[in-house]
């Protein structure tokens, strides 16, 4: 239900979120209701990563104690130890999904897939379980290959074409999409194949980044024409297209020094942020799908509506984004995280 200044939503989800370790897992865990979100897919790339079950399982309780009313979704980093033992295991304990890095392309990706056929019996088991898989769709830069971080998306659909072939029943989700080449590749993929979008990649480009090391995230955001092709399939509600923030939260220290960690931090604002852009975008009447039904259809899990839960109510009201936040226990330090749109005002805010 949209008024002038009023929108009720039910509370969101977001399929794609880095919640850490320690200090910065407690700083921004409780942040995650605050953004208007009660269902959150919580990345595996921690130091080190979850790579077996009963860590991702130990896992999910730590961030439960941080945040005992939402509910999170645990992944599983693809590695040479998830066998298909170890993959019905993950299942047996509630793990939802497996997510993939290419060797080398982004934050604790170090240890990631080099050759993907090496984990066919693990795909051919978690199709047989369900699981989804979840793609960092991006090949490593390589200059030989004329591979680099502007064409390393598009280089990887061929990957996602012949995953999507080999295994047509196993859902695979092509995450943090940034191209008009990944767009139109997904919609053109069947009813298993599904994709997220940022919120930050549906507002910066190429010129926002470069030289402004909070914009800085992998993958990079592209062109004009690539953000105009994200925000299109947004508007139109494509159905398996949907929210996942890829919420990356670095210390300023790591974000501000000589080598700028990847990763946009928008979990505080996050459905404000959303609701401020569809606005402007003249689509408010998709964003309920986008941050909420959508995706929950894909990952099948039941519908959230007003009969079944109370929803989140946003007032028109134009609220300063934090410059930043500090980081639980390391205040003396002076440590802090910096959010997307630092300073600015947004036009939208959970009312409390
Ligand atoms: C549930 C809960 O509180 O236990 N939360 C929810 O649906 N928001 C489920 C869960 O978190 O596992
Ligand atoms: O920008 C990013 N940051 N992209 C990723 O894929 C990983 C993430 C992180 O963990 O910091
Ligand atoms: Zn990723
Ligand atoms: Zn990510």
């Amino acid at each position: 239900k949209t008024s002038t200044d009023t929108i009720t939503l039910p509370w969101a989800s977001d399929f794609h979120c880095h919640l850490r370790q320690g200090a910065m897992m407690e700083t921004v865990t409780p942040m995650v209701e605050q953004g208007g979100v009660r269902t959150v897919l919580a990345m595996p790339n921690l130091t080190p990563p979850l790579t077996t079950a009963q860590m991702a399982v130990d896992y999910g309780k730590a961030l439960k104690l941080l945040a005992p009313s939402v509910h999170f979704i645990l992944t599983l980093y693809l590695n040479p130890d998830l066998t298909p033992e170890e993959i019905n295991k993950a299942a047996a304990s509630g793990i939802t999904a497996v997510k993939m890095y290419p060797s080398g392309v982004t934050t604790n990706s170090d240890w990631g897939v080099v050759d993907l056929k090496m984990y066919y019996r693990t795909f051919q088991a978690m199709q047989d379980n369900n699981m989804v898989l979840c793609l960092h769709g991006e090949c490593p830069s390589d200059a030989e290959k004329g591979i680099c971080i502007l064409n390393a998306e598009e280089r990887f659909l061929d990957t996602l074409r012949e995953l999507h072939k080999d295994f047509p029943r196993l859902r695979i989700v092509l995450e943090h999409a940034t191209t008009k080449a990944a767009v139109e590749c997904v919609r053109s993929l069947g009813d298993t194949v599904g994709c997220t979008i940022t919120a930050h990649h549906l507002f910066i480009t190429v010129d926002d980044w470069a030289g402004q090391p909070h914009h800085f995230c992998k993958p990079v955001a592209k062109f004009p024409s690539d953000r105009d092709a994200l925000r299109e399939v947004v508007m139109s509600g494509h159905p398996r297209f949907f929210l996942g923030s890829d919420s990356a939260p670095h210390p300023r220290k790591a974000k501000q020094g000589d080598k700028p960690a990847a990763g946009v931090f928008t979990t505080p604002i996050l459905i404000p942020l959303m609701a401020t852009l569809f606005e402007k975008l003249g689509c408010l009447d998709k964003l309920e799908g986008f941050i909420s039904t959508n995706g929950r259809a894909f990952y099948q899990l039941p519908v959230i509506n007003s009969v079944n839960s109370e929803p989140i109510t946003l007032i028109r009201s134009a609220a300063k984004v934090p410059d930043a936040f500090d980081v639980k226990g390391m205040e003396s330090e002076g440590e802090t995280v910096v959010p997307f749109m630092s300073g600015k005002e947004l036009a939208w805010k959970i009312k409390t």
